[in-house]
């Protein structure tokens, strides 16, 4: 299994970079891991800085580019204002709560999220989180590029007193939809992913239920998707595959935050040429993982319903390679015949039958049908 960076670092005799430092002096529990299981459970510590309960993830994977840690809110209370200079990309696990969010003394805007929410909120905005439920604990994963942008500005009070803020982004001329439904603008390049409908918007109420998914054509499994970017520019997708069905593996640059808003599955992660270095990680409502820089990855679904995961992406292209698509994909026709045995295996300890067609083994053109083919 991969060690996280920091551990290779460590193991090195390197000295902690700036943020590994900072993480350090906050006093709240470091989950360092290949994945987390199920966020909703992982311990957490008092975060002075915060006054809240929390902790950070360092998961292999996530390399010096992201961070991901999770808070939590007391039944009824709310958490001091408090702003970073990044942006903050924020899915609630657990609970429902009220969420504020302005600069200066300009107006507030406020929502109400809910477990399975994603919201975003801009570089120095204040914002202000509330638990509004008298009986249940509010969890939220917060990912932001902090790890990234301390290689290169490494004084936090960079980050948590910055007095710069683009009032543009929420005060712009349509600013009544600030946190209103994301809105879908058509692109001109389909992307990787093969779609042209992005949603752009700074609050998706449900990733449980968000069915405005198109065909994922490059990836197998009759699966769909959705590309999503917040009035920033941040973004990621939601992926949507069926039951009884795999996709194909794929490699990437390191940084894409995975969390799990439903279904019941496992991935296996392996590096190039490391087809004997597979690590298996099972998946469920609120698991995360962070697959590896250029380690191939591949998702099977083996639960009852249709497998969702949410992707937060790393910063650009920057840390991809420029090989084509088709070089960094394995073609079920290629792939190691133990991946086909291993899914089987699991799903008959589940009495799930597998809907992968056989010919998807013996024929590379093989088409899949997809949402919306008739
Ligand atoms: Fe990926």
């Amino acid at each position: 299994m991969a060690a996280t960076r920091t551990e290779q670092a460590a193991g090195r005799g390197e000295a902690a970079s700036a943020y590994e430092s900072w993480i350090q002096a906050q006093g709240i529990p470091i989950h360092r891991a290949f994945f987390i299981e199920d966020l909703r459970t992982i311990e957490l510590g008092w975060w002075e800085f915060r006054q809240c309960q929390a902790a950070f993830l360092v998961l292999a994977g996530q390399e010096d580019i992201q961070e991901s840690r999770v808070t939590a809110i007391a039944p009824g209370a709310a958490l001091p204002p408090w702003k970073i200079a990044l942006e903050e990309m924020c899915y609630c696990v657990q609970g429902q709560g009220m969420c504020t969010v302005w600069s200066g003394d300009m107006p507030r805007k406020q929502f109400e999220f809910q477990k399975h929410s994603l919201f975003m909120i801009p570089p120095s905005y204040t914002y202000q989180l509330s638990n509004s439920r008298g009986d249940q604990e509010v969890r939220l994963l917060h990912c932001n590029y902090l790890p990234l942008a301390m290689l290169i500005m490494p004084i936090p009070d960079f980050y948590f007193n910055n007095e710069f803020v683009d009032t543009s982004i929420l005060y712009a001329e349509d600013e009544s939809e600030a946190f209103s439904e994301a809105k879908q603008v058509e692109r001109d390049n389909p992307g990787e992913r093969g779609v042209r409908a992005l949603w752009v918007g700074n609050f998706f109420p449900d990733m449980k239920a968000w069915d405005k998914l198109e065909a994922h054509r490059r990836r197998g499994a009759g699966g769909s998707v959705v590309d999503f970017r917040s009035r920033t520019g941040r973004g990621g997708h939601m992926s949507v595959f069926p039951v009884g069905t795999y996709k194909m593996a794929h490699r990437h640059g390191p940084g894409t935050v995975i969390v799990i808003p439903e279904g019941d599955g496992f991935s296996v992660l392996w590096p190039p040429g490391g087809d004997k270095e597979k690590t298996y990680v099972p998946w469920g409502e609120a698991s995360v993982f962070v697959p590896p820089n250029q380690w191939f990855h591949q998702h099977f679904n083996t639960g009852s319903v249709p497998a969702r995961y949410l992707a937060i992406a790393r910063p650009g292209r920057v840390f991809d390679t420029d090989e084509s698509l088709n070089d960094r994909q394995i073609a079920y026709t290629e792939e190691d015949p133990e991946i086909r045995q291993r899914f089987e295996n699991e799903l008959a300890k589940h009495s799930i039958q597998t809907r992968m067609p056989a010919e998807v083994y013996t024929n590379p053109n093989y088409q899949w049908k997809y949402r919306g083919d008739d």
